[in-house]
């Protein structure tokens, strides 16, 4: 079957995954409408191109916190990738490494963090930290990935308690038993939970604001918050010292009702004018997704869901495809939007419709 679009990977991560994988991947929690609204949104931006403006030479290269990167995609955090492959995240990392852009670990990593760094040691990484109600777990967690070459620390914020997700509970879904949370092992006997319960009992849901400062005193890396969706907590973000945002619902596996996160860009890239760093996951199919959120502010995007599907179509192979398609189809959205650098990307390239 020939691989066009990323549709055609969910088709088959669909067909080919057990279905207690499938179902954990696709989840949204409750009824799935943010989930879904985060790819409906793109739908009611639409473009205006503009024409005869030379696009015989495109350059897609953007910057993440200073570090080139090839086009402006990169890998957000999921967990369990040896659910989609046996390689798990050291495919994940090989894949962004080859197509030199970034990967943003999970604390949920079935690889550990030293296996990620060893199957890439070139590669740009990020590591993403949920904090544990033991703070020493998360202290020699950010300190290991800093020792091991990460280079930027992704606080997930969204996740104070784990959404419900409701094909998760009719599966009764956790890690087959060869699998382990590796980053977390000798902490808990997290490996025979399900990530619910490990969420519920070790996760720290008195997380605020001030942690942001206990975290500076941990490390040097860059912090980036994930998870914002409000100009409120985009200016306490700035206010808080980070060094980016993530615009995410966490691909509508949280609080379901809330914004798309295309929808929710706006005005957070509004309140920190142009301070700080913001990027968006969620929802991001298409090269002209791309093209709509970085027209909106976003200086880069992360997909989620497709690297896994990339993953179960033939590991770090496979997910060099997806970003392979995803690269094609921004650079030919460019420039048919009279765009031949990224630079060229503005607000006034999309409006929302009336719809
Ligand atoms: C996630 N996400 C997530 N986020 C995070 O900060 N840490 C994590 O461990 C996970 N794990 C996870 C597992 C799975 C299966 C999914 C689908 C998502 C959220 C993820 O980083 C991102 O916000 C969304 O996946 C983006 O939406 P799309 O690209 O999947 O539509």
């Amino acid at each position: 079957m020939a691989m066009v679009c990323l549709s055609d990977f969910e088709a088959y991560a669909k067909k080919h995954l057990p279905k207690i994988a499938w179902d954990f991947f696709a989840a949204g929690a409750d009824d799935c409408s943010t989930r879904d609204e985060n790819i409906l949104a793109y739908k009611r931006i639409h473009f205006r191109p503009r024409m005869l403006r030379d696009v015989s030479v495109m350059d897609i290269r953007t910057k993440l916190l200073g570090t080139e990167i090839s086009f402006p995609v990169g890998i957000a955090p999921t967990g369990f990738h040896q659910l989609a492959w046996p390689d798990g995240e050291k495919s994940t990392a090989r894949a962004a490494t080859a197509m030199n852009t970034c990967y943003i670990a999970s604390t949920y990593s079935t690889c550990t963090l030293e296996e990620i760094a060893a199957a890439a040691p070139s590669g740009i990484r990020w590591f993403q930290l949920y904090i544990h109600r033991n703070r020493a777990v998360s202290k020699q967690l950010v300190q290991r990935a800093e020792a091991l070459g990460f280079q930027g620390l992704v606080l997930t914020a969204d996740l104070p308690y784990t959404g419900k997700r409701r094909d998760d509970i009719r599966n009764g879904f956790r890690l087959p038993p060869h699998m382990k949370l590796k980053n977390l092992e000798g902490a808990f006997e997290v490996c025979k939970m399900s990530p619910s319960f490990h969420s519920l009992w070790c996760l720290d849901p008195s997380v605020t604001w001030n942690d942001i400062y206990w975290l500076r005193s941990l490390t040097h890396l860059p912090i980036i918050i994930k998870g914002i969706l409000t100009k409120e907590d985009a200016e306490l973000a700035v206010r808080h010292g980070v060094q980016g945002i993530i615009v995410s619902n966490h691909g509508g596996r949280q609080l379901d009702g809330g914004p798309a996160t295309i929808d929710a860009l706006v005005e957070v890239v509004e309140a920190v004018q142009g301070k700080i760093e913001v990027y968006l996951d969620g929802g991001i199919r298409k090269g002209s997704d791309i093209l709509k959120a970085l027209a909106l502010g976003a200086k880069c995007v992360f997909i989620g869901r497709p690297a896994l599907w990339g993953l179960a179509y033939k590991g770090e192979e496979g997910l060099q495809d997806v970003l392979r398609i995803l690269q094609d189809e921004f650079r030919l959205s460019m420039a048919l939007a009279g765009c031949a650098r990224v630079s060229h990307i503005d607000r006034h390239l999309v409006h929302f419709s009336k719809l």
